[in-house]
């Protein structure tokens, strides 16, 4: 399928303080759309000036939210290189959640190669700032104008482009996090383990509940039982206790981060004992309290690693080696940014 372009008119004025960009505000002057229906398939796949989509107010994303998303980052070199982190993973993460949603499945090798194109149109946009990349959000809405309740016939799939800094207004900075047993993000045999709104809908109510009481992120307990460990905020988590890396199994309810992943990668490259288990909240507690050396860190894209200080669990404020960013936290945030601003060898082929 041949993409077509056409290109705007006139060009937005790119951001003047890269220090200042925080995170997905500013986008830039096109995007790629594509459209499905089930006698063509994936067709009419176009970049375009940016612009808002105009939609029937009965269009079946706006009720049901069938819709996926996906996150990831194009990043500027010293050399003045731009580089994509594991695109591929993204784009295959993508195809598991439209399954779990009902859209039909798109060619991934077909999409990254129109990102590509569509990121050589917009390479001006991406920032070089310390910190700073080119977040890209792709996109499937479900687009029938039907009010029963079905999977669509019709979707449209687009990708948008944001330069960004710092996800947390901390920055690399430890976080407060509150531990809940009144809220669950998600449950086994659900749609939990899906790049998909609703998730991220789910998780507000506890997150607002967790801002008033003075925490950044909500640490998620599993559905059924509220004791096992699931995600932190819209993050994978990982614990280092006494040297040995335990991030939660895979179960259904769990995101499967591509950042998780790397992480993982990277601990068995060096050797590092790293276990992908249930892990209950009470054992990180009683370990924290037992003098055993602790860490904890949220894996994304968006944040990369985010260091976590404080938790609070039953009315009780527990502070996580001494609330300072602990050695194994900087390794892997130190190793895995290099890698994506070039400033170190790809040792797993993650770049292209
Ligand atoms: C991530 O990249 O860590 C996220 O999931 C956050 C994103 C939804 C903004």
């Amino acid at each position: 399928m041949e993409v077509t372009v056409k290109k705007a008119d006139t060009l937005k004025t790119k951001p003047a303080d890269q220090s200042k960009l925080g995170f997905g505000q500013i986008f830039t002057d096109h995007m790629f759309n594509m459209d499905y229906n089930p006698e063509k398939g994936w067709h009419n796949a176009r970049i375009e000036p940016y612009g808002p989509i105009q939609m029937d107010p009965a269009t079946m994303v706006l009720h049901y939210g069938q819709a996926i998303f996906e996150g990831m980052k194009a990043y500027r070199t010293e050399k003045g290189d731009i580089q994509l982190f594991r695109p591929r993973e993204n784009f295959h993460r993508a195809n598991a959640s439209n399954r779990m949603l009902c859209i039909p499945q798109m060619d991934e090798g077909f999409v990254l190669d129109a990102l590509k194109e569509l990121l050589r149109l917009e390479k001006d946009w991406i920032p070089s700032a310390p910190g700073t990349s080119l977040y890209i959000r792709p996109t499937i809405i479900a687009t029938d104008v039907f009010l029963g309740v079905r999977a669509s016939d019709t979707y449209r799939f687009f990708i948008i482009l944001s330069p960004v800094g710092a996800y947390y207004p901390e920055g690399f900075n430890p976080v407060k996090i509150w531990v809940t047993k009144r809220h669950v993000r998600a449950v086994r045999g659900g749609i939990g383990e899906a790049k998909t709104p609703g998730n991220y809908a789910a998780s507000l109510y506890a997150g607002e509940k967790a801002h008033e009481e003075g925490f950044t992120q909500v640490l998620w307990l599993d559905g059924v039982e509220q004791k096992y460990v699931e995600e932190v905020g819209s993050m994978n988590i990982f614990f280092a206790i006494d040297g040995e890396l335990i991030t939660p199994v895979l179960n259904g309810s769990i995101l499967p981060g591509v950042t998780r992943d790397s992480v993982i990668a990277l601990a068995r490259l060096w050797n590092i004992p790293c276990a992908e288990r249930r892990i209950s909240i009470d054992e990180v507690v009683e370990a924290q309290k037992a003098g055993k050396n602790v860490e904890i860190f949220g894996s994304g894209t968006a944040a990369v690693i985010s260091p976590v200080g404080t938790i609070r669990y039953n009315d009780e404020d527990i502070s996580i080696g001494n609330n300072d960013v602990g050695p194994l936290t900087l390794k892997f945030y130190n190793a895995l940014t290099d890698i994506q601003y070039g400033r170190a060898e790809d040792p797993l082929g993650w770049i292209e």
